[in-house]
């Protein structure tokens, strides 16, 4: 199977996760795409979706399926979302569609984090992927000395020539060469940086669930 086929069965296996009658959490990226195609099949059982950037708030609109403010909902069931690492403990790095910021925000009011992926996903430890840090532009330089004082290379992600800028209005910085052993104490300590708005480490909010996508079919990892 391809990695897209992959994203496609685990995007259909999330369905199952989704409560008739309720307001879902939707994540972003390429695998949760499949999801909200997969959604669309049952958009007449569900209230809607609260979602975790304007590319999904978009093609949930799309396809007839009402968006939330997440202020509007006080708490929801399940929350789908893919990851760029996951490992054995459901600890994620996410951000690589930059949306890592509102994705934290949903994850955070929602009961139970199931994450979507394929195998390439699954790691014994969180570093490899580069990691995304949501920064207040002011603080880019100051955030980058400090990573690069823990032995990190921190780079500001670009667009069409210029630093991208989140739904947020902010940049993002990608950071490589760190080994993350201890995820929830390097989320805890990060994030208190000045300028930091979010890290891409998802260990406070990390996966009850994971549906990975592997040749031989949908494997349930439990957190
Ligand atoms: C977006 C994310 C995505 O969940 C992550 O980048 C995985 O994306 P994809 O499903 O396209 O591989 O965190 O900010």
């Amino acid at each position: 199977m391809t990695q897209d086929e992959l994203k496609a069965l685990v995007g259909q296996a999330a369905l199952h996760y989704v409560v008739p009658g309720e307001i879902v959490g939707v994540g972003t990226g390429s695998t949760v795409n499949k999801f909200i195609e997969a959604l669309a099949s049952m958009k007449d059982q569900i209230r809607g979706a609260v979602s975790s950037s304007e590319a999904s708030t978009h093609r949930l609109k799309a396809l007839g399926i009402p968006v939330f403010d997440c202020n509007d909902v006080a708490e929801l069931s399940v929350y789908i979302d893919g990851a760029d690492e996951i490992d054995g403990h459901g600890h994620m790095v996410k951000g690589g569609g930059a949306a890592l910021t509102r994705e934290k925000i949903v994850a955070a009011q929602s009961r139970q984090f199931v994450c979507i992926a394929d195998e390439s996903k699954l790691v014994k430890t969180l570093g490899a992927f580069p990691l995304p840090v949501e920064v207040i532009p002011m603080a880019t330089a100051r955030v980058m000395r400090q990573f690069a004082a823990m032995g990190g290379v921190a780079q500001i992600r670009q667009k069409d020539g210029q630093p991208l800028v989140t739904d947020n209005g902010q940049h993002i910085v990608d950071v490589t060469g760190l080994q993350i052993t201890d995820p929830l104490a390097f989320e805890t300590q990060v994030s208190q940086w000045p300028g930091v708005v979010t890290v891409g480490v998802f260990a406070h909010q990390k996966a009850h669930v994971c549906l990975l996508g592997t040749a031989s079919g949908v494997q349930t990892l439990a957190f």
